[in-house]
Formats: structure tokens, C-alpha cells, sequence
């Protein structure tokens, strides 16, 4: 074995993280892990993952939840196609008849991409294959000083080629899982701890004092913003929201009235007010600014088609994006 994946492996035996589903080879269970570990961190992720084992402990199980049973469980989580994903490919995996033990196989489920495949395919069938994120890039772009940028097309391959290169094929899951805590707890964005690193004497960039420049990644793609303004009516206890249609991030989930527009404004009338402006909600390729208003009155608007009237104590039963938690949490 290469120099570098002995010290690491070495490194992961002793410093792993306990981590629940490191329990099990169950696929289901792997799966539903690195499909909540997609976007977000092991410490918000672990919870999620306990209470859908606990809820759904068999893919038959999701498989047989409603579309909003999953959403309203994955709230909190965001990037609600994951859960979208999720439950459509538990259904898929129910047609099939088993899950799939192949990478193509895996890789054809819904939301299951080149990473999670990988990931999934090692931990849960010990296939010989490197699952490669962005903790592999940073630590692998770092360790053999490589200024290729990670997003360009040529740097996709180089960084997957020495992956698969440095990855001991007996040993997959464990060579994923310590890249992966490796990346995580020593091999940081902001803070590597270069100085108890087992791999500082080979380590290029630290060699050559690149370490703060790396890896590099080329700017694309320009984050776009976009106005909203949202009304929540208070009507005799109830509430009007309506639940998005097909596309964009939401699907699925609720809101509350979008009067106008996202250039208008609403008229200061009587009863209305001005909750909060300008709320910053920063997406992957959005910056969302929103205006939040506050309408009570005992005479019911007519509404824009779509939205129904709900006891406002009935709230939790709905499916609603982080945005929408924002506004509750300002109302009076
Ligand atoms: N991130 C993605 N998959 C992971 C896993 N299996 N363990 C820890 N962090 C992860
Ligand atoms: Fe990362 Fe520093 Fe270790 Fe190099 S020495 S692999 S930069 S933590």
C-alpha cells in the first residue's frame, strides 16, 4: 500500500468517528445515511438518521410513508428534492425486489449520485470503488499539492484517477470513511490541524506553504437574488397557505400568501404590518431577500387560487421550507 493510505488507515482506526450507522452494512441503512449526509453535517445529520430508522426501520416501510410523511420528518433538513428522492427511490427498491448490489445499479436510484454510489457501494458491499467529495479533494488536492481547480472537468478526473489509485481495494469502507472524517475533523477548510497530522512529513502543501491556497476552485456560475414578499393573514384563528406545485427547490412544501408581484409591495392599509424586511436566506445558487407582513382582520380576503384556510395551531402539521420558520417565528 501506498504511504499515504497506511498512515490514514493507521490514523481511522484510532480516530474514527462512532458514527450509528458505521453498525450496520444494512444497504437500506447506508443509503438513507449518505443520502441525509449529502448536504449536511454528521452532528444535525445523526438525529435525522435515528428518527428515520426508528419510524421506517425497512426501505418497505418508506416505501409505504406518503410523499408529505417524509417531507414532514426531513423538515429542518432542506434541499427537500433529497427527500423527494428519497422516498421515490425506496418505492423503486420495493419494484426491484432487493436492493441493488451493483454500482450501476446503485447509481440508477433517484438522488443517488456518483458519490453516494460509491459511498454506499463500499460501505454496504465493499465494492472497490473511491467515493470522492469534497473532503477527498481538499485532502488530496493538499497532501500532493495539486492546483488543479477541483470543479473544472480535468480536475474531476485527475482527483478521482489518484483516489482510485491510493484506495487499498480490500479495504474500500474503510478508505472512504477515513477520507471522509479525515477531511472532517483534521484536514479542515479553514483550520487544518497541519500540526498533529500524521501525514505533515509528506504533505506537500504543507511542504511548500500552499495549505491556506488549496485546493482551488474556479468561480462559475454567479449566485443570483431574488425578492419575495410574503403575508401572513390572521383571520379568526385561521391562516391561508397553499403548497407549490411542480419545480424549483420547494415543491411540495408550503407557504404562506404571496401577494404580488415580487417587485410590489403591499399598501400599509389598515391592520397591515411590516414584520421584518430584507430577511437574507442564502441558498445554493440564490440569495432570497423577503419582506414579511402581518394582516389581521375578521373579514376573509379573496385569495389568488390555490390557498386554503388552516387553524393556525394546525401549522405543524404542514411541510414548510426554513423561510416560512423564519416568519412564524416574527409573528406577534
Ligand atoms: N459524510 C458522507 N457520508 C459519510 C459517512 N458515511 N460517514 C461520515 N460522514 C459522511
Ligand atoms: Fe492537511 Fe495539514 Fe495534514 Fe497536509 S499536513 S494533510 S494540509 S492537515
Amino acid at each position: 500500500m501506498k504511504t499515504f493510505t497506511t498512515i490514514l488507515l493507521d490514523w481511522y482506526a484510532r480516530n474514527g468517528r462512532d458514527l450509528p450507522w458505521r453498525h450496520t452494512q444494512d444497504p437500506y441503512a447506508v443509503w438513507l445515511s449518505e443520502v441525509i449526509l449529502q448536504q449536511t453535517r454528521v452532528g444535525q445529520g445523526m438525529d435525522y438518521w435515528l428518527r428515520f430508522m426508528h419510524r421506517w426501520p425497512r426501505v418497505e416501510d418508506l416505501a409505504a410513508a406518503t410523499e408529505d410523511e417524509v417531507l414532514r420528518m426531513w423538515q429542518g433538513l432542506g434541499y427537500y428534492s433529497r427527500a423527494r428522492n428519497l422516498h421515490a427511490a425506496a418505492r423503486q427498491v420495493v419494484a426491484m425486489g432487493k436492493f441493488p448490489d451493483s454500482l450501476e445499479g446503485i447509481r440508477g436510484l433517484k438522488g443517488v449520485g456518483d458519490y453516494t454510489a460509491a459511498a454506499i457501494g463500499s460501505i454496504a458491499f465493499g465494492l472497490p470503488v473511491a467515493a470522492v467529495d469534497g473532503n477527498v479533494y481538499r485532502v488530496l488536492a493538499r497532501h500532493y499539492g495539486i492546483d488543479v481547480p477541483i470543479n473544472s472537468t480535468r480536475g474531476k478526473k485527475v482527483f478521482a484517477e489518484l483516489a482510485g489509485s491510493l484506495l487499498p481495494t480490500d479495504q474500500p469502507a474503510a478508505f472512504n470513511q477515513a477520507m471522509m472524517d479525515f477531511g472532517a475533523t483534521l484536514c479542515t477548510p479553514a483550520a487544518p490541524r497541519c500540526v498533529v497530522c500524521p501525514l505533515q512529513e509528506t504533505c506537500e502543501a504543507l511542504r511548500t506553504g500552499r495549505v491556506g491556497l488549496l485546493p482551488v476552485k474556479e468561480r462559475k456560475l454567479t449566485v443570483k437574488t431574488v425578492h419575495l414578499t410574503y403575508l401572513y393573514i390572521r383571520c379568526k384563528g385561521k391562516t391561508a397557505i397553499r403548497r407549490r406545485g411542480k419545480g424549483g427547490i420547494w415543491q411540495g412544501l408550503w407557504e404562506v400568501v404571496q401577494p404580488l408581484p415580487p417587485t410590489a409591495r403591499p399598501h400599509h392599509g389598515e391592520g397591515l404590518v411590516l414584520l421584518r424586511e430584507g430577511v437574507k436566506h442564502v441558498l445554493t445558487h440564490r440569495i432570497l431577500l423577503a419582506d414579511f407582513y402581518f394582516l389581521e382582520t375578521d373579514e376573509p380576503p379573496v385569495l389568488p387560487e390555490g390557498y386554503i384556510w388552516v387553524d393556525e395551531s394546525d401549522l405543524d402539521l404542514y411541510a414548510f421550507p426554513r423561510l416560512m420558520e423564519i416568519l412564524f417565528e416574527s409573528l406577534p
